[in-house]
């Protein structure tokens, strides 16, 4: 396994590959791995023979005031992580490596209408640095798929619009979101918590769950009324349980418009503030 720091080193092994006719599949992370992330890994060795992985804190993508100083960086332990799971390349770049003409590039990508909703809300700013990053990994990997974990669920919609935009020949994979036995979806942010927040953490998921099943027992003509009902009984459930919940949003799962009459595939997704924790999930519900 290569580590590449400059877009030149990282270049160099795409040609190589491209030369060979081996398509590339790429992983595109902050770091601070865990399995949620290696299982990005696994399936990107099924997707393609050469596999790229980027470690890249990306400033533009955290507000002031957010946590972009105390992210952690473990860049030994994810390397060692990585390494005998079949990647070949690691991208590690600096920030001046990937902003060479400064910290504030004038040039970025802005999605209208997507950004804007959900966490794009409280988050201000957040999936314009997201989808400015990501334009410019797919510009240097050069990627055939690229593989986004299904509890960032806006990001990866987001991810797919931009995608589609501009017309990137990548084919992005969405990968089921992993686990902790108490149903507690990994996340690297799940280590801001205290010993008794964890504890309280698992609620989130098991809200969703009641949430779903709320929607799944309503009579079909009732679930548009009823949404708002819903949603707000979670909200009270996460306060209950200690959390500041930001949302919960029942949502059309392709467009995440508010539903329609016609919405057969649904998601709920929710975020909330538990201590220093900004913790984040989501649960489709397949009408039938
Ligand atoms: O999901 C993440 O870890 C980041 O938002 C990403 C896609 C690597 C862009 O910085």
């Amino acid at each position: 396994m290569e580590v590449a720091r400059t877009r030149d080193a990282l270049r160099a092994a795409g040609h190589r590959w491209r030369e060979a006719g081996e398509k590339i599949a790429f992983v595109p992370t902050m770091g601070n791995l865990h399995a949620g992330h290696l299982s990005l890994v696994t399936a990107a060795a099924a997707e393609a023979p050469r596999v790229v992985v980027s470690i890249f804190v990306n400033p533009l993508q955290f507000a002031p005031g957010e946590d972009f100083d105390t992210y952690p960086r473990t860049l030994d332990a994810d390397l060692e992580a990585l390494s005998g799971i079949g990647v070949d390349v690691v991208f590690a770049p600096a920030v001046a490596e990937m902003y060479p003409t400064g910290p504030d590039p004038a040039t970025r990508v802005r999605m209208t209408g997507l950004s804007d909703i959900l966490c794009g809300r409280s988050r201000p700013g957040h999936f314009d640095g997201v989808t400015t990053v990501v334009a410019k990994l797919f510009n240097i990997v050069q990627p055939d798929s690229a593989i986004f974990g299904e509890k960032d669920y806006q990001q990866l919609a987001i991810i797919r619009r931009m995608v589609a935009d501009l017309c990137f020949p990548v084919t992005v994979i969405g990968h089921p979101t992993q686990r902790e036995a108490d149903g507690l979806a990994m996340s690297s942010r799940n280590q801001y918590l205290t010993a008794d927040e964890r504890l309280l953490a698992p609620e989130l998921h098991r809200t969703l769950e009641a949430a779903a099943a709320a929607v799944s027992a309503s009579p079909e003509a009732e679930i548009a009324g009823r949404i708002v009902a819903i949603q707000q009984a979670a909200m009270d459930n996460l306060a209950r349980f200690g959390f500041e919940p930001e949302y919960v949003e029942i949502r059309d799962a392709g467009t995440l418009a508010v539903p329609g009459e016609e919405s057969r595939q649904l998601v709920i997704l929710a975020a909330g503030r538990l201590g220093a924790a900004r913790l984040i999930d989501n649960l489709r519900v397949d009408l039938i």
